[in-house]
């Protein structure tokens, strides 16, 4: 698997501590089954030439240790910008390997503020496809779910956190999560890792879910093959979108279903 999303530079946003922190949580990928993955730090008010200096810095240092230690994974460099900062796409950081191809964004956690279409769209004209980054974790998503519809009929690609699909963040974000797969509104799912602990660099439940829910081509494509075209730097085929028209009917569990025989 291959995950377009993590925190693991130390000191530079919530991600790690320091660097042996950063090496617990690339392991703790490792061994979950990652076997790339891009930084994508947080860019909260302003990607400026010193930041950038700092993840170019950081990222650099972070693979030396990787080779010092042998550990067995690839790693590529990009940001998770945040709609309201202020960027350049031609900085080395703000996209996928700086070839201005993919840029991850990411709205607040409760609203979708008004420009937000506009600095999206904008990226769309200027050729660069962006990726946004756990919309079913965003509250006016999770009130108003074909929001995500409008944005992908327009180019934005969707990326889903691993956590949402194991219902790390409640049976409600989990549902979206799935409607989104189901409803072609899902482009990646990615771990959005920050520390081993609290929120891990792990996406192989996630995937067990997808492949049981969906069957093994769709959790290939979410896990691996999407993200693997991205850090080449290639377009990704992308279905057409179906609106969510009516909820999910909630399954039985395992649980559920014992505790009725
Ligand atoms: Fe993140």
């Amino acid at each position: 698997m291959i995950d377009l999303h993590t925190h693991i530079l130390p000191q530079v946003d919530d991600g790690p501590d320091d660097w042996e922190d950063a090496l617990a949580l690339l392991r703790q990928g490792i061994e979950d089954g990652i076997t790339g993955a891009v930084s994508t730090s947080h860019i909260l008010s302003d990607l400026n030439t010193d930041l950038e200096g700092r993840l170019i810095y950081r990222f650099e240092q972070l693979q030396k240790f990787v080779e010092r230690d042998g550990l067995n994974i690839s790693l590529w460099l990009a940001s998770e910008i945040h709609c309201l900062a202020r960027f350049d796409t031609h900085s080395r950081v703000a996209t996928v390997n700086g070839d201005r191809k993919f840029l991850m964004i990411e709205f607040p956690m409760n609203e979708i503020p008004d420009n937000a279409g506009h600095t999206l769209f904008q990226l769309v004209i200027d050729g660069i496809t962006p990726i946004l980054a756990h919309p079913e974790r965003n509250g006016t998503i999770q009130r108003n779910p074909d929001r995500i519809f409008s944005l992908v009929q327009r180019g934005v690609l969707m990326q889903i956190n691993a956590g949402s699909l194991t219902g790390r963040f409640g049976r409600h974000v989990r549902d979206i999560a799935l409607e989104m797969i189901e409803h072609r509104q899902a482009h990646f799912v990615a771990s959005d890792g920050h520390s081993v602990r609290n929120r891990p660099m792990k996406m192989g439940d996630a995937y067990r879910v997808v492949t049981r829910e969906f069957g093994p081509e769709q959790a290939d494509r979410l896990f691996r093959r999407n993200p693997e075209r991205v850090v080449r730097g290639e377009s990704i085929e992308i279905p057409e979108p179906e609106p969510i028209r009516k909820r999910r009917p909630v399954k039985f569990s395992f649980f559920q279903k014992r505790m009725r025989h």
